[in-house]
């Protein structure tokens, strides 16, 4: 390592050139495959070789020309759901199989051979709606729902599998290392099969090839989303002309948007979507992983003229998706649906669902790299109450530490930890600081020499501890693979392990995918050796998962497994959102990050993490006033919404651009802590239900085929629609309002309009353009504080907006906001509301939950009530009738009801008459 690498780094060595990064051409195993596959050789499935067992049907694939044989394993899964697995039948020694991601041993339905002749075999479940058909030659499996082909496996001979074999060396004696043998290497390097190079990194690789690849045929789909993490758009691109989308972890300082390249993280899964079908590919593997994408569009051909008419004939339009894996084994869950709702069930029946997160994290975050020291966070708190803008949580970024030694503090800049904590939590808010996965190769530093001393760390291939350049300066890295190694670090987060911390102090994961400065595309090497001897190669995407696992656990053991934590990641995989929040990381303060922030968080929304943010502002760079207001007011309404900024620009907190901008900006942040209610029982619902919160609106609308290329606007859960201003200097924008049997409604002027229309909208800075649907119910709190802490006893308000039949319903999820206790002693209301014949009434949706809330309902709004009433009462469970003075507004068909005092955890009526 050079001198330099011992220094602290400064932020410019981040700055990579996108010249860093490796496009398809330059990588291996995409080559090998894209060049065996011309040569159009085929498998053949023996089916001779069938054995139903209890949890699966397995039977060989062979290899037409090698004929080396595979294993192939089906199983059938609860809920329409099937997995296919291929692996060697006898590999050299065992290849990588993802652990920790399923949450338990998906439970199985036995699968039974209900027909086929010798070519083929046919397997279903015992209700038979959904099988499996089994071709032997060449071999193809295809999934039949009905009478339909839903999916094809293998119809384009794509199946491709590197076998393991005895290392070069091993196999060339020394007589035999004659020049043919160079001129056979020479073409092996080129393919690099046991040594791959790029710039000046080699990578020598242990087992040599060991890729895999898989082709999907999709029929009668032509709209796919998922597999993020992209800078791209929701709905998954052709790659037939470019780049394959890349799945592989890395940190791209200002990624560059509309690009296929891999960043931050990676979830192998994506769904596909048509009238009346939503399917899903889970394709679980860790290593670095390519997907193709190429849709076939409709055809119909003219076959014969008879008589006067023309026979025709109609071939359906058709997705194919390849996926190619660096090493591992085909392991891949097919998600039968058939609704998106299904779909993802199934997936987090898989991969678990989000964790509940406590109520203060879905507030405002303030972070800057960095708030310098006590002072500082002393002011920019004050600032806030100063200028009337509620928020949550201020953020310490790396130079809180001592020298970049993570669980310390730099004793200058932070003399006193305890006391700040102290001083936000009497403000009722929280610390969260930050912890990478790096540590510093420093002996005196307890961290490492103890990691150190256990064999924490990731190793060379020569059995060293593995050191790379990140933030500290020379490093090592943790090996959060080890189970031994989480455990660990869990425990550093004990108030007695982790000086100066209290039980406001929450974490940021960042820096781990991992990122290694200097490092091969800025990560670590593939040859690196992790615990169980696995090569880093197989598990590279999965790094950054365990770390936020890991930390996680340790939140929850310092408050001995009572409290839920909160921990922000950079780095993630399929399953990430068991373990806390998302964020799209080094974004720009440019209109068009602010406009892709959009779909790429509805991309992650819909593989499971639905608790994700884009930093507010963009990170790199400095806004103008008009920008960040703007992105104030789309972050308003993403589900984690923190403003963020890196060294060496301007300070930007909410106040510094003048009176009218702050009004904004407050307005904005006011709207956030308003809607609190709201959020915080999507939130629960995507925890008990699986159903994201923030939706594509073909999610909401699978019926309706003009939703599904929509990307600039969205569904916060079923209610709300928003459609986030993303242009400079805008005077109008143009909104589309699905449904033609739906009504919508402004939710400022409530001026409505029916669905199944673009509308032009007028829009001046302070215009967020949301609107609620008719037919729903949106609870919100009518007073804000100065956090979510000042707002638990604030009474509610319900939003009612009718539908053109005059009904509306909606839920209201509550509990302590922080603890378990909703878990395990089911201390939690969970109301329902209904508006049917000018009756609202508000009943119990779980009768499990018990929490003694005193709130209450103070504040009634009723949208879309065509005629005024005569006489509004309100009836209490007990008996009691009480007339309800009342607005009604003509010309906008509003109804307000004010000062009410109904108990949000009562069963109650409201009589419109
Ligand atoms: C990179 C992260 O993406 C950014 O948010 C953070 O401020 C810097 N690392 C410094 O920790």
């Amino acid at each position: 390592m050079d001198a330099a690498g011992k220094e602290e780094i400064s932020v410019e060595d981040e700055a990579v050139d996108k010249n860093v990064f490796r496009d398809c051409t330059k990588i291996a195993f995409y080559r090998r495959q894209k060049q065996q596959l011309l040569k159009k050789s085929t498998y053949r499935a023996v089916l001779d070789t069938v054995t139903t067992g209890q949890d699966s049907t397995r039977f060989q694939i062979v290899h037409e020309a090698t004929k080396i044989p595979l294993m192939a394993e089906i199983y059938g899964i609860e809920r329409n759901i099937f997995r296919l697995k291929i692996n060697e039948e006898m590999p050299l020694k065992p290849r990588y199989e993802v652990p920790d991601v399923l949450t338990s041993k998906p439970s199985t339905v036995r699968l039974i051979s209900c027909s086929g002749d010798s070519g083929n075999v046919v397997l279903a479940d015992e209700k038979g709606d959904l099988k499996c058909h089994i071709t032997a030659k060449p071999f193809k499996v295809d999934l039949v729902s009905g009478e339909e082909v839903v999916m094809s496996i293998n119809s384009l001979s794509q199946l491709y599998f590197e076998h393991l074999q005895v290392p070069q060396k091993q196999r060339a004696t020394k007589e035999n290392q004659s020049a043919s043998v160079d001129t056979a290497k020479e073409n092996e390097d080129d393919l690099g099969l046991w040594e791959e190079k790029f710039g000046n990194f080699v990578d020598v690789k242990a087992n040599g090839p060991a890729s895999i690849g898989l082709d999907f045929s999709l029929h009668g789909f032509e709209h796919l989303y998922g597999i993020p993490q992209h800078a791209e758009s929701h709905q998954l691109k052709n790659t037939s002309d470019g780049d394959a989308y890349r799945l592989y972890n890395l940190d791209v300082y200002g990624y560059k948007i509309h690009d296929k390249m891999g960043i931050y993280g990676s979830i192998p899964y994506l769904l596909a979507h048509k009238l009346g079908k939503t399917v899903g590919i889970f394709w679980l593997n860790a290593s670095e992983t390519l997907v193709e994408i190429n849709t076939e569009p409709a055809v119909e051909y003219t076959l014969t003229q008879v008589g006067p008419a023309a026979a025709k004939q109609k071939i359906r339009c058709r997705t194919d998706v390849h996926w190619m894996s660096e090493s591992g084994i085909i392991d891949v869950f097919l998600l039968a649906g058939p609704t998106p709702s299904d779909v993802f069930r199934q997936y987090s029946q898989l991969t678990g669902t989000q964790a509940m997160p406590p109520l203060f994290s879905l507030g405002y975050h303030q972070c800057r790299w960095n708030y310098e020291d006590e002072q500082d966070v002393k002011a920019v708190d004050a600032g806030f109450d100063e200028h009337d803008i509620p928020y949550d949580v201020m953020w310490l970024d790396i130079e809180h530490t001592e020298g970049k030694r993570y669980f310390t503090w730099d004793k200058k800049r932070f003399p006193n930890p305890k006391r700040m904590q102290e001083l936000l939590r009497s403000k009722k808010r929280k610390l969260v600081v930050i912890s990478d996965p790096h540590i510093k190769t420093d002996p005196d530093y307890s961290v490492y020499a103890k990691a150190k001393e256990q064999g924490f760390f990731v190793k060379t291939r020569e059995g060293a501890d593995f050191e790379g350049i990140c933030w500290p300066g020379l490093s090592s890295y943790l090996d959060f693979t080890n189970p031994k190694v989480r455990e660990w670090y869990a425990g550093l987060f004990a108030f007695s392990a982790y000086q100066g911390s209290t039980d406001i102090l929450f974490i940021w994961n960042d820096m781990n995918e991992p990122s290694v400065f200097r490092g091969p595309e800025q990560t670590m090497q593939k040859n690196a050796v992790h615990h169980g001897n696995w090569e880093h190669r197989e598990l590279h995407n999965i790094y950054g998962f365990y770390q936020q696992m890991a930390t996680a656990e340790g939140l929850i053991q310092r408050s001995k497994g009572k409290e839920r934590p909160f921990v922000l990641t950079r780095s993630f995989f399929a399953g990430s959102q068991k373990y806390g929040a998302v964020w799209t990381g080094d974004n720009t303060a440019d209109w068009s990050y602010l406009k892709i922030s959009i779909p790429m968080l509805l991309t992650l929304s819909i593989t499971g993490i639905s608790f994700c943010g884009a930093d507010v502002g963009g990170f790199i760079g400095n806004p103008e006033a008009e920008l960040l207001v703007r992105w104030y007011q789309a972050g308003a309404y993403q589900p984690f919404f923190r403003g963020h900024a890196t060294m060496n620009t301007k300070r930007r907190e909410p106040w510094l651009f003048g009176e009218e901008h702050t009004q904004l900006i407050r307005e904005a942040i006011r709207e956030r802590y308003t809607l609190l209610p709201y959020w915080y029982s999507l939130f629960y619902h995507a925890h008990v239900a699986s159903q994201p919160v923030m939706r594509p609106l073909w999610v909401e609308f699978p019926d309706d085929l003009q939703t599904f290329g929509v990307e600039d606007e969205y569904m916060l859960g079923s209610a709300l629609l928003v459609h986030p201003v993303t242009e400079p200097k805008a005077t109008e924008v143009d909104v589309f309002l699905p449904g033609s049997d739906e009504v919508w409604y402004d939710s400022k002027t409530f001026a409505h309009w029916e669905g199944g229309r673009t509308v032009k909208i007028p829009v001046a800075l302070d215009t967020i353009p949301v609107f609620q649907r008719g037919g729903t119910v949106v609870p919100i709190k009518t007073t804000v504080g100065k956090s979510t802490g000042w707002m638990t006893h604030s009474p509610y308000g319900l939003r009612v907006a009718l539908s053109t039949k005059g009904s509306a319903v909606g839920e209201l999820y509550l509990d302590d906001g922080h603890s378990f206790q909703y878990l395990h002693q089911k201390q939690f209301l969970h109301r329902k509301f209904s508006f049917c014949s000018s009756v609202l009434n508000n009943s119990c949706a779980d009768k499990r939950g018990h929490y003694p809330s005193k709130c209450v309902v103070e504040q009634i709004l009723v949208l879309g009530l065509g005629k005024e009433p005569s006489s509004v009462t309100t009836h209490s469970s007990d008996g009691k009738d009480q007339p309800v003075a009342f607005t009604y507004c003509a010309q906008a068909s509003t109804l307000r009801l004010e000062k009410l005092s109904l108990d949000i955890g009562a069963d109650w009526e409201v009589h419109i008459m």
